[in-house]
């Protein structure tokens, strides 16, 4: 059993297996319909319990899906109908009972600490849905779809994050770490990365550029990301926020800097972060991404059930 919480702390070689199954699976249902069950049923007679504890549309509907394939059943609990919180049941108590009944639990939430409390008191594995310092089931099934699309290893592209220093980002980094591949960063001085995620990259003996002049950042990108400048943990000051953000919207004029053939990625929702044109685009891809996440999200639950073909 495996848990799924940060990129960071997984071996790439685990990543790049679950990357290659989630490609043959992917190959497999060509023929198939969304609730068609994979013909292997690796997961089949297992129950995953998912919990949300802030909004989610992509990634709650996508395990849905993935989880069906899978074979498995799938449970969504709600933080405030449980008796963990108000209710005064313990933590402890609660992931004996997660444990007892389900196979998987896996948890959106705002606090990372939970996430990691739940994991030393579930006997069962944990998957990180998005807290505020990653967000890895994104990122890993974004590293998917760039390959696929690009038909290279990412490891041999040039990836551009313009905007705010959030989860998203935090991942994307450690994916950089692993995969190694070049990241440059587009932002305001006052919203880069913070000092523990560069002292990680260091201490891995990577680096990754960071610009104030988004200009600089896009060029000779193959892949352009961005995410919106207020994620859902910011308690800051929105129009602030977005007013320091104003040059590093991703429009037609900053695009030219990159490569002809670059793709503009999001991991959605958006905010005015991008233009119209170009979120509706032709380089666009964010829907062929979103849609990506039900296969890579097979193959991650499967790492985590020791199933990995
Ligand atoms: N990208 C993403 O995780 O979307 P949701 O917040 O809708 O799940
Ligand atoms: N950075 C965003 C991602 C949403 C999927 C947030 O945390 O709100």
């Amino acid at each position: 059993m495996k848990n799924f919480i940060n990129l960071k702390d997984i071996p790439v070689k685990d990543l790049r297996k679950i990357l290659d199954d989630a490609k043959k699976r992917k190959n497999k249902r060509k023929k198939l319909s969304t609730l068609d069950v994979d013909k292997d049923q690796p997961l089949k007679g297992k129950l995953l319990i998912q919990m949300y504890e802030k909004q989610s549309s992509r990634t709650r509907l996508s395990f849905h899906i993935a989880i069906n394939q899978l074979g498995a059943g799938s449970i969504n609990v709600k933080a405030n109908e449980l008796h963990l919180g108000k209710g005064g049941e313990s933590l402890a108590d609660t992931a004996k009972i997660l444990s007892t009944y389900g196979d998987g639990f896996m948890l959106r939430t705002d606090n990372d600490k939970k996430i990691e409390d739940f994991s030393k008191n579930l006997s069962i594995p944990i998957i990180n849905l998005l807290s505020p310092s990653s967000h890895p089931c994104q990122v890993l099934s974004d590293v998917f779809t760039v390959e696929e699309i690009k038909k290279k290893s990412i490891s041999k592209l040039n990836i551009t994050w313009i905007g705010d220093s959030n989860n998203v980002l935090n991942s994307l980094i450690a994916t950089s770490v692993k995969f190694k591949f070049k990241l440059n960063i587009g932002c305001p001085k006052k919203y880069r990365p913070p000092k523990f995620v560069m002292d990680w990259v260091k201490k891995n003996k990577r680096k990754v550029n960071i610009y104030n002049d988004p200009k600089k950042a896009v060029r000779n990108a193959d892949v352009i990301f961005t995410d919106k400048v207020v994620s859902l943990n910011d308690r800051v000051n929105k129009v602030k926020k977005i007013k320091d953000f104003k040059n590093y919207k991703i429009n037609s004029s900053l695009i030219k800097y990159a490569k002809k053939d670059v793709i503009f990625l999001h991991c959605l929702p958006r905010g005015n972060e991008v233009s119209e044109n170009i979120f509706l685009g032709n380089k666009s891809k964010v829907w062929h991404q979103a849609l990506n996440r039900v296969h890579v999200q097979k193959s991650i639950l499967l790492y985590c059930f020791g199933k990995l073909r």
